[in-house]
């Protein structure tokens, strides 16, 4: 269980941070809100109250001979602000101190991730762009805004991020205070998530258990360090990352050609995805019946090798990384498997884990070993999806990117 400092802006979106709070009090935290004066124009204290089963103060008076503006603060092992108005931010990269919240600000020592909506006009004015660089550089974690539709009837970037991927970010920052550097800036960055079907007719495919939630952690990471993101994204049905491209593709032959046309560009691509090795032959135009003879059996053609096509033609400089999904055998253990397979497919990095019945696929948590083409070997413990994306995007940044 751990203190977390949930501040709250004035905002729309606040109703949606109470879900984000139900989210981290249901993970066992022990979650303190506290809310801006104006935040409570659009939720109001008993909600928080009953969904901390805490104390709700916006001001520094309430409670004043337990010092809260110190303690709050200094007590704090994560502090997010949600929604992070364009107030807010400002308030906050300049120091002031006018309320409970911002006394919380300077008084803690804790990963601090501020999570903006407002409209596109306020995220792209020189004010709020100066100040959220301001708070990055002093070390905070400021999410990118999701793009989609606003309060009025516009659309543009400015929505707060779906709350199950801020608290996956908070849980990264709980788990590894020092996960998110921004250190990714200016990098250029594919990967591939999900898995990919194979059609056999308008209604049936050949397609396998991947969930997208491993490569989809590896998109978000990157983003929250700074880097600009294409996810190629094969069936998954989870939101879209905050801050991410996302190009959707159906088939291995569509994921290739959306991968090579994306990492023209590219510093780094990630094959995070499960592609189907081999496709029907015959792909049926209508919903095949029953005939009452046997049925036919199913030719399979060999799909390509996307990652080693991206091995093959990359440009000098671009980092190719790969995932091994094995069970291992009787003769082989998922280490040796994932050595071979380094080898076999000449990416720069390959990250290995071992799958099976509640294993990787699905979950939230995962563990793995990083196998780098220099012979390294970095053991990832057990820990949740995006704890192991971090320790990715750290290999590669400090092995293979120069410095930024
Ligand atoms: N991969 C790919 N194209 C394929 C199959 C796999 O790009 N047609 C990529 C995956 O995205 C992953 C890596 O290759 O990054 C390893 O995938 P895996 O299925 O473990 O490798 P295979 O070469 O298919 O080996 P195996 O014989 O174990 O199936």
């Amino acid at each position: 269980m751990s203190r977390v400092v949930l501040g709250v802006g004035g905002g729309i979106a606040a109703y949606k941070v109470a879900n984000l709070l139900r989210k981290l009090t249901e993970a066992g935290h022990d979650v303190t809100v506290a809310p801006t004066a104006s935040a409570l124009e659009f939720v109001g204290a008993p909600t928080w109250a009953a969904l901390s089963h805490r104390p709700v103060a916006t001001d520094v008076w309430t409670d004043a001979d337990r010092v809260p503006h110190v303690r709050l603060g200094r007590e704090a092992e994560l502090v997010v602000v949600a929604p992070a108005t364009a107030d807010l931010l400002a308030r906050a990269a300049h120091g002031l101190a006018d309320d409970l919240l911002t006394n919380t600000l300077l008084t803690a020592r804790c990963p601090v991730l501020y999570v903006p909506a407002m409209h596109t006009e306020m995220w792209e004015h020189p004010a709020t762009v100066d100040n959220v660089a301001v708070l990055r550089r002093r070390g905070a974690t400021v999410m990118e805004p999701a793009s989609g539709r606003l309060t009025g009837t516009d659309t543009g970037k400015g929505r707060l991020p779906e709350p199950v991927q801020i608290a996956e970010l908070a849980e990264l920052l709980l788990h590894r205070p020092d996960a998110l550097p921004h250190d990714l800036v200016g990098r250029r960055v594919v990967v591939s998530a999900g898995g990919t079907r194979e059609p056999l007719d308008p209604v049936r495919y050949l397609g396998n258990n991947s969930s997208g939630r491993q490569g989809y952690a590896v998109a978000a990471v990157a983003a929250a360090r700074g880097a600009q993101v294409t996810v190629v994204s094969a069936n998954v049905e989870l939101p879209d990352p905050a801050g991410v491209d996302v190009v959707r593709v159906g088939t291995a032959l569509e994921l290739r050609e959306a991968v090579e046309k994306a990492t023209q560009d590219a510093d780094v691509v990630v094959m995070a995805a499960a592609v189907a090795d081999f496709r029907p032959a015959q792909h049926a135009a209508h919903k095949i019946k029953k005939s009452g003879a046997p049925p036919e059996p199913v030719t399979l053609e060999e799909n390509p090798d996307v990652l080693a096509g991206l091995v093959a033609g990359r440009r000098p400089g671009t980092v190719v990384v790969g995932f091994a999904a094995e069970t291992g055998d009787d003769r082989h253990s998922v280490l040796d498997l994932g050595r071979a397979k380094l080898a076999r497919k000449g990416c720069d990095l390959l990250v290995v884990n071992e799958v099976g019945p509640d294993l990787a696929f699905g979950q939230t948590h995962n563990a793995a070993v990083l196998l780098g083409r220099d012979g390294t070997e970095t053991v990832v413990g057990h820990g949740p999806k995006s704890a192991l994306a971090a320790a990715l995007w750290d290999a590669v940044a400090a092995r293979f990117l120069p410095a930024g």
